[in-house]
This record gives C-alpha cells, structure tokens and sequence, in this order.
C-alpha cells in the first residue's frame, strides 16, 4: 500500500495543522510505503514571494522531521525537485472538463472574498490547482491519500481524471483512496473557531516562549469570577485544547477544578501553557538540532526527490506512451 501525501508550505506550523494533517501522516508512517511532499509549487498560487517559499518551505522540512517523520521509512521531498508532477498535470489538464474545475471550493471559496477589483488575484494556477495535485497523486500509483475535510473534494476530482484519462487511453493510472482524519480534523483556534492562519488564531508549535506564553494568557474568557462554578467547563476552548495535549487525568481533574469553581481562567491558561510547552519539548530540541545541521535535512530531501523521481518517471512514461506522446 502505497500512502501519499502533501503539505503545503504556508508559514509557521501551528496546533491545527499538528493534528490536523502532520501527526496522522507520521502515525501512518508505519502502515505502508510512505511518500510525504512538501506542495511548494501549489504555494505559488497564493503566495508570490521567492524568499518566503524558501524560508516556509525549509520551515516544514524541519517540523516534519523534528515531529518524527523517520526518513529510513518514508520518502520526504519537494515537490518541485520532481517536476514530472506538472507534465502529468498536462496531461491530467486535456481530460478535465472547465465546469468540474469551476465547481471547485477551493476556487470558489478564494474568488468570492476578493474585492472585485482584486478579481487579477485569481491566477490561473488557482484555478488549475487540483489538476496538479490530481498529478501529484496519480504520478506515484498512490493507493491512500490522508487529508483533512477541506481536501476531500481534490480527491474526488482526482479520481475522476483518473477515470476519464483511462478511459480515453486504457488502464494507466491507479485510482486513489482518500483517507478523511475525521476525529481530529478540527482542532480551536483561541477565538473558538477552527484553528487556522487566514483567522489569526493560531498557536504555533515552535513559536518563541514568551511570545506564545502571552498568546495563551490573552485567549479571551468570560468575566466570571474565579469562585463562581462554570458547569459548562467542557465547553471552555482552552478546556478543550488541554484534553489534546495534556494526559487524560490532568485535563479531566482541571476540567472538574473549572466547574467546582474557585478555579479562575488566569490559573486555567497557566496550566495549559506549563502542559503545551512540555508536550513538544523532545521536538523542539529535535529542530534546533536539525537547524543547526541544514546539510543533514538537504540530502535527506534530495534522497527522497531521487526515489520518489524514479517512480514518477516510470508513471510518466507508461502515461505518455498511453496517449500517444513520443517517449
Ligand atoms: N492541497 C493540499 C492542502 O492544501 C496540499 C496538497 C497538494 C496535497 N498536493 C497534494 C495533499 C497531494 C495530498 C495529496 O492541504
């Protein structure tokens, strides 16, 4: 069983994206042939800046490893260090009806909260964004994709090109699976709402102490009193957060300490943060060593983009060959 899947690179690694997206990846390390990307051409749609990419980019190299990614089980590149995924996505591109690409969410989503003269904003990389991730996928005979809620409309389209480019030209292309993190795919922001960049209410994993410490003292609570019971202590976010990073008893026992009253919301952020700074100790100390030694991550990347490129050109191959393309 082949797994495979892509992260993009889009600024510091933060809580939701831990759980989210990062930890099921490195779980399912262990399950198959595990064949982890860093999306850096998909960051090009939304993201124009050459040197940010390069920073965000090397940033989720070293998150990954640093939070266990085991480069002698899985395959780890970028993306645009095997370039075979975009002739595949021309390839995937001539077989994709213009309707099935409008309908995308991702696209919708993104058109409709520009202003209408931001309309240029919508290049058409974006609008063309799930052809290249249907090549990423299909480029490497992917049997499982692990994704959050949001991509499972990529999915679908991905095997739906997959369909119609078998379909005109026989058997190439294997169809993925995806694989839907249902239990953990949301995790609160500080504000309440899912956890995510575009709402500024991130913690991020490796931010700097102090900083991070203040983020979490300034989480906006209610204006009870610390004596007063909160029978809805199950509903508190910080609650919340703490039963993802803390060991059972102690996020039930500060839960009930919550409910009881005499428990204030300053005594409740202080213990989370005591809690969400131990809980990625180990990796914190595993980055730093991982910054520390940049050559190391490098030739991990380029031993992962010469496997992963050898089946892509194996793929490419079989699917030039089926349409008629001189190979
Ligand atoms: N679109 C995915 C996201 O935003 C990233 C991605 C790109 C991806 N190519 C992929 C995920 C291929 C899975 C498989 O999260």
């Amino acid at each position: 069983m082949r797994i495979l899947t892509g992260i993009q690179p889009s600024g510091a690694l933060h809580l939701g994206n831990y759980f989210g997206a990062m930890r099921p990846a490195i779980e399912l390390q262990d399950q198959g042939e595990a064949f982890y990307f860093i999306a850096d051409y998909h960051s090009m749609t939304s993201l124009p800046d050459a040197k940010a990419r390069r920073q965000y980019t090397w940033d989720v190299a070293l998150d990954f490893l640093a939070c266990g990614l085991d480069p002698a089980k899985a395959v780890f590149w970028r993306q645009s260090d095997v370039p075979q995924v975009t002739e595949v996505a021309w390839l995937l591109s001539t077989v994709t009806p213009m309707g099935l690409l409008e309908r995308a969410h991702s696209y919708k989503d993104k058109k409709e909260k520009l202003a209408s003269g931001d309309l240029d904003k919508v290049n058409h990389g974006l609008f063309a964004y799930p052809v290249l991730m249907a090549a990423d996928i299909l480029c490497f005979d992917a049997n499982v994709v692990p994704v959050g809620r949001d991509q499972k409309q990529h999915l679908e389209m991905t095997r739906d090109m997959a369909q119609k480019f078998n379909q005109a030209y026989g058997q190439t292309f294997v169809l993925p699976e995806p694989r839907i993190q249902e239990t953990v795919a949301v995790v609160p922001g500080t504000d309440g709402q899912k956890m995510s960049k575009s709402y500024g209410n991130t913690l991020e994993i490796f931010g700097e102490e102090k900083a991070l410490r203040k983020k979490v003292m300034s989480i906006v609570m209610d204006s009870r009193t610390p004596a007063e019971p909160k029978p809805d202590a199950d509903k508190n976010v910080v609650i919340q957060l703490l039963k993802l990073i803390a060991p059972a008893a102690v996020a039930t026992e500060t839960e009930e300490k919550l409910r009881a009253g005499g428990f204030g919301y300053g005594d409740l952020k202080k213990t989370f943060f005591e809690h969400y700074w131990n809980y990625f100790a180990t990796a914190r100390t595993k980055r730093a060593e991982l910054a520390a030694n940049p050559d190391y991550v490098e030739q991990v990347l380029q031993a992962g983009a010469k496997k992963a490129g050898s089946v892509a050109l194996t793929v490419t191959k079989r699917a030039k060959q089926a349409c008629g393309l001189s190979v």
